[in-house]
């Protein structure tokens, strides 16, 4: 029964593999039966994305639920989680921002054998760092991802700042058709080469969310993830002024972003205090703004009749700093790193009224003649598996100077190690914060530093999976 549902799922996805292949594989149910301790199995499973007028959704999952479990540890703890795959191809587990040992990175080739259907493997490191942090494949992540293979991984500070509720909100986007299905799409050659495959529909948590219940005096941690394959949120907390307290799982010194709008790349996170200002029986809505004349209410923060204490706690402490070495910039060693390609990237280059020329001579250079692979330094990446970018001295401080020379945003991540954002075109960046991932703007320059403490093979790229599949991925060697 169980084979018979397993194809009939993975008939709702148009994977493109041998059908066949599924009548050979274990179950999730079998293969939780093998693997002792904590383990996380990939597999297709049905789940009730759209809500309950629609019918169930068919995606990829871990443990059958979307997102997949939550992981929670404690700072400085070890963890040990063995993958299975039930999924009719290789897979892979990247634990996005964690700064783990390479050869736990989980990028199929580089780092290690891609996890094959029916196989496990088991992940083992420590935790050095408290913050958000989210695990999803690096394998065909356009579109193992987009299918729902992504979680939570939350390590807790020893002594986590007392609040009411810590709370993760999970952001996905999904393209799906009328009867709830996701549409078969992907790597679509005109979307690869602008915005990504963004979807029609976000979901909080795994499902569309339209209500999220509060108390009045309330104080909510609020983990933000955003774990779409291309969509940018903006999201507005109109009536409220939430406290940013962590990026990309990195501590900042607190602040509250102009008119309480937080901007998140794919990958990107946010730790938010939130406190509940608003009065019992009330409702107050959070619109996500990021695209120009496409808002949309995200869902309304739901008041109920009680109120759990008069005013918020004012003895809010930041948190404190994680344990990278801080980069010396007089003696650090500078790189250039120049995003290039795309739609009409050479012609935004050309300037308003150039020919199109540099834009098609761009792509033809490339192989694409159409603007539809994505380079950095000129190269696109084919694979996983290649010579490094750049070399770096391990233990020495180093910038990246990454140059948008494309007319798209780009969130940007480095594997293994978290880095300061320094520059913004020049200018100081405001925040001066930790991240892994940093969001560029079309045209927009930015200095990153970080020193070199983790030797390996890394990768740095785009988490717009579309434009990692064309082409924006490098590896950068620590040794
Ligand atoms: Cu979240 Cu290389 O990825
Ligand atoms: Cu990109």
């Amino acid at each position: 029964m169980d084979h018979v549902q397993t194809i009939s799922r993975r008939g709702a996805f148009a994977v493109g593999a041998a059908a066949t292949l599924a009548a050979s594989l274990p179950t999730r149910r079998a293969l939780a039966d093998v693997l002792p301790g904590r383990r996380l199995i990939a597999a297709a499973a049905r789940v009730p994305l759209a809500g309950a007028s629609y019918a169930e959704t068919g995606v990829w999952a871990y443990d059958g639920m979307v997102p997949g479990p939550e992981l929670r540890f404690r700072q400085g703890e070890r963890l040990r989680v063995t993958v299975g795959n039930g999924l009719p191809e290789d897979t892979t587990v990247h634990w996005h921002g964690v700064r783990v040992p390479n050869a736990m990175d989980g990028v199929p080739e580089l780092t290690q054998a891609p996890i094959a259907p029916g196989s496990c493997f088991d992940y083992e490191f420590d935790l050095p760092d408290a913050g958000t942090y989210w695990y999803h494949p690096h394998q065909h992540s356009f579109e193992q991802v987009a299918c729902g293979l992504y979680g939570a991984l939350v390590i807790e500070e020893s002594h986590p700042p007392p609040v009411d509720r810590d709370v993760v909100w999970m952001l996905g986007d999904w393209r799906l058709l009328p009867d709830a299905s996701i549409a078969g799409d992907f790597g679509n050659r005109m979307e690869t080469g602008m915005a990504g495959r963004i979807g029609n529909t976000v979901t909080v948590n795994g499902r569309v969310t339209d209500t999220f219940p509060v108390r009045a005096g309330e104080r909510l941690r609020l983990r933000l993830v955003n774990a779409a394959s291309a969509r940018i949120f903006a999201l507005e907390f109109r009536d409220h002024r939430p406290s940013v307290i962590a990026l990309d799982g990195q501590p900042v010194v607190p602040y509250e972003p102009e008119g309480g709008r937080i901007v998140l790349g794919p990958a990107q996170r946010a730790d938010l205090v939130l406190d509940l200002a608003g009065v019992p029986d009330s409702r107050s809505t959070i619109v996500d703004s990021f695209y120009q004349g496409l808002e949309y209410r995200l869902l309304d923060l739901v008041y109920g009749a009680e109120r759990l204490r008069d005013r918020a706690p004012d003895d809010f402490v930041a948190l404190p700093l994680n344990t990278m070495p801080e980069p010396d910039l007089a003696t650090a060693e500078r790189h250039k790193i120049i995003l290039g390609g795309g739609m009409m990237s050479g012609m935004m280059g050309a300037g308003a009224s150039g020919s199109g020329m540099p834009g098609m001579m761009d792509g033809m250079a490339h192989g694409g003649g159409t603007g539809m692979v994505w380079t950095f330094n000129g190269v696109a990446a084919t694979g996983h598996d290649m010579a490094p970018m750049l070399e770096l001295a391990r233990g020495r401080p180093h910038v990246l100077a990454l140059s948008n020379e494309t007319a798209w945003w780009h969130p940007i991540h480095l594997h293994g190690h978290a880095f300061r954002v320094i520059t913004r075109n020049s200018v100081p960046a405001p925040y001066h914060e930790w991240r892994d991932t940093v969001l560029l703007r079309p045209q927009e320059r930015v200095e990153i530093a970080f020193v070199a403490d983790n030797p390996g093979q890394w990768m740095i790229h785009c988490h717009v999976l579309d434009h990692q599949n064309g082409g924006m991925m490098a590896v950068i060697a620590v040794a």
